[in-house]
């Protein structure tokens, strides 16, 4: 991007050299947007500021973002005898589209796009994420999550790919290309064994051999890192036993040493405090393992403060710290972020190409090919489009379902109003299908209590009817599977204080969940009509009775803003390509029944377009 290597080399010794130790301590601090004004970006030389999930400035419209981070960077330029100037790079979730702001385009979630088997599609989604991360003067997104999920109880299953390493080594390369490629920054995250935790419990320990860990958790990175990902983030989990925020052996060592990586690394959201009682210990502690940049949403003066003690004190050393803001500055000069200039004056920011058909379509696309077939009986698939057609279930008008976490709010959104633009799975059925009947579904919004009014009570013959079934938007540990448990103070976007962490549910059993999904399928299919399920998930749940009474099942996953995708597979235009990125449980779930393995799948063999050739899909 910005120059040959030996000059980016002179460039960070030469910076390097003139800064002082207050200034390389800020470069290696990053708040977040509601802590820390622009003001003392300059004063603290802080190297970046993040953005939680949901948290976001003004309107939340791509304008708004452009002129906070032109705030943030003008700030960071203002050279003095106190300050050098050193753009800020900022950071997002946009794990799935820039999904933060209003009006983004919402690819399907990582699980969907393992399903599509279609690496060259998910570069291509890297750079439709990226230019609109670029919309909004942004560099940086923590994506992406390479995590191996191997426990489907995990609440952040939906992330991950698949539970094969190959796989998500595959995509790990392409999706960097793609966030990269403009000269944004990715970040793999979370390094590592985050997918591997005992019972799936979201940040819990990894209890694996080194063999295990290298050939499931850390296979992935060695593709993003070829690809060039220029920052890696540590995983809240430990590996048997021991915090990754402090293992000195798996960050320096390994990522550092052994795979030669040169980017940056970065902590998680207050990973660095539960280190030890004693935060100035924690603070040397992560340091010293190799961490370079220290996520510290709110307490980040204390970090700032705790640090400078650890250096003057001998805990941490200078040349330490000298090789964590070198990488720092390395990162910032190989994505030409000082070539950048001020964010409204770049090109693409506040771009129109934010949330456009075009980038849309990409999006439409990767959810047709996302979608797995289950079940097919009596070739009820595909719909008739002229058929008289009932469309109901919670999640069938409610584009925030269909999206899941990590959209507009760190928890999702129930409901189409905040989700604007895109169309939900009735909106896209409508289209095609001017037969099609929408059932007493009041808005979408409901809690899932009781089912809604009038659901599989709607009079008249139908041909067939789709139900639109599955979970309420989640994320982290409130996704998880299993009993309420304490929270662990600060390493969520949860309230600070002692708490219970509510997970999702104690079972997967989705009949159990969301006893009114299952009501409603029997409710139809017993007066013989053939029903068409549609899961939203985030992941793969036990089904048996749904599955039993319905005529098709389609598992969705969390497909985003394009619920209209859902009707072109449904309707035939095109026919299923997607295949199970991990195995389908059976039974009760925990007892490790499967019912579908993994690359599982059906075709209906019928359609009207298929796929251009070479487009992708194996
Ligand atoms: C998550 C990370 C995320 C960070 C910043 C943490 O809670 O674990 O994946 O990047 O928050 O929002």
């Amino acid at each position: 991007m910005a120059g040959r290597a030996s000059d980016i080399e002179e460039r960070v010794r030469e910076l390097l050299a003139r800064m002082s130790l207050d200034q390389k301590i800020g470069q290696m601090t990053q708040p977040e947007r509601t802590h820390v004004s622009p003001e003392e970006v300059k004063r603290h030389h802080i190297g970046s500021v993040l953005s939680g999930g949901g948290s976001c400035p003004g309107d939340n419209r791509p304008a708004d973002w452009v002129a906070m981070n032109d705030a943030y960077w003008t700030a960071s330029m203002e050279e003095d005898e106190d300050h050098l100037a050193i753009p800020i790079l900022y950071g997002v979730d946009a794990i799935h589209g820039n999904a933060n702001v209003l009006g983004a385009t919402v690819f399907p979630h990582n699980i969907g796009l393992g399903a599509a088997g279609d690496p060259e599609l998910v570069e291509r989604i890297g750079r439709v994420t990226a230019r609109e991360v670029r919309a909004a003067g942004v560099d940086w997104t923590f994506a992406p999550t390479l995590a191996v999920a191997r426990d489907v109880r995990w609440g952040r299953t939906y992330e991950s790919y698949s539970e094969d390493p190959g796989v998500v080594g595959e995509y790990a390369g392409r999706i960097v290309r793609g966030l990269q490629g403009g000269g944004g920054v990715a970040c793999a995250k979370h390094w590592v064994g985050d997918g591997g935790t005992r019972d799936g419990v979201d940040q819990g320990d990894t209890v694996v051999s080194e063999e295990e860990l290298r050939r499931v958790h850390i296979a992935p990175y060695v593709s993003a890192l070829e690809a060039g990902a220029l920052t890696v983030m540590v995983s809240l989990s430990s590996w048997n036993g021991e915090k990754c925020h402090a293992h000195r052996y798996l960050i320096r060592d390994v990522l550092k040493g052994e795979m030669g990586f040169r980017g940056f690394v970065v902590s998680d959201w207050n990973g660095v405090e539960p280190l030890a009682g004693d935060h100035g210990e924690a603070v040397a502690m992560a340091v010293n393992a190799g961490i370079d940049m220290v996520m510290v949403p709110e307490r980040w003066m204390e970090f700032i403060g705790a640090l400078r003690e650890g250096v003057e004190g001998g805990d941490v050393a200078v040349e330490r710290i000298d090789d964590a803001v070198g990488r720092i500055l390395r990162v910032k000069f190989e994505c030409g972020l000082f070539e950048r200039g001020r964010p409204w004056g770049r090109r693409g920011a506040n771009g129109s190409s934010f949330g456009s058909r075009a980038h849309r379509e990409v999006a439409r696309e990767a959810v047709r090919k996302s979608l797995v077939l289950l079940k097919n009986e009596g070739g009820v698939l595909p719909l008739d489009k002229g058929g008289r057609i009932l469309v109901t279930g919670w999640g069938v008008d409610d584009r925030g379902r269909l999206c899941g976490g990590f959209t507009v709010e760190w928890q999702g959104v129930l409901g189409n109003d905040r989700i604007e633009g895109g169309t939900s799975v009735w909106e896209g059925i409508r289209a095609v299908a001017p037969g099609a009947v929408l059932g007493g579904v009041g808005g979408g919004g409901g809690e899932g209590v009781g089912g809604p009014p009038g659901m599989g009570e709607e009079e008249g013959d139908f041909d067939a009817a789709v139900v639109v079934i599955g979970e309420r938007p989640y994320a982290e540990g409130l996704g998880d599977i299993r009993e309420a448990g304490p929270v662990r103070p600060g390493t969520n976007h949860l309230p600070a204080g002692p708490g219970v962490l509510e997970p999702y549910g104690d079972t997967l059993e989705l009949a159990v969940l969301h006893p009114e999904d299952l009501r409603a399928i029997r409710g139809l299919s017993g007066r013989g009509i053939p029903v068409v399920a549609v899961l939203v998930s985030g992941r793969p749940l036990v089904v048996d009775e749904e599955l039993a009474a319905s005529a098709g099942f389609v598992a969705a996953w969390l497909p985003g803003s394009e619920g209209g995708g859902v009707a072109d597979v449904l309707f035939g235009d095109f026919d299923f390509v997607g295949r199970l990125p991990m195995g389908w449980p059976g039974g009760v779930g925990d007892a490790g029944e499967v019912l579908f393995a993994r690359g599982y799948g059906l075709r209906m063999g019928v359609a009207r377009r298929s796929y251009p050739p070479g487009a992708g899909t194996r």
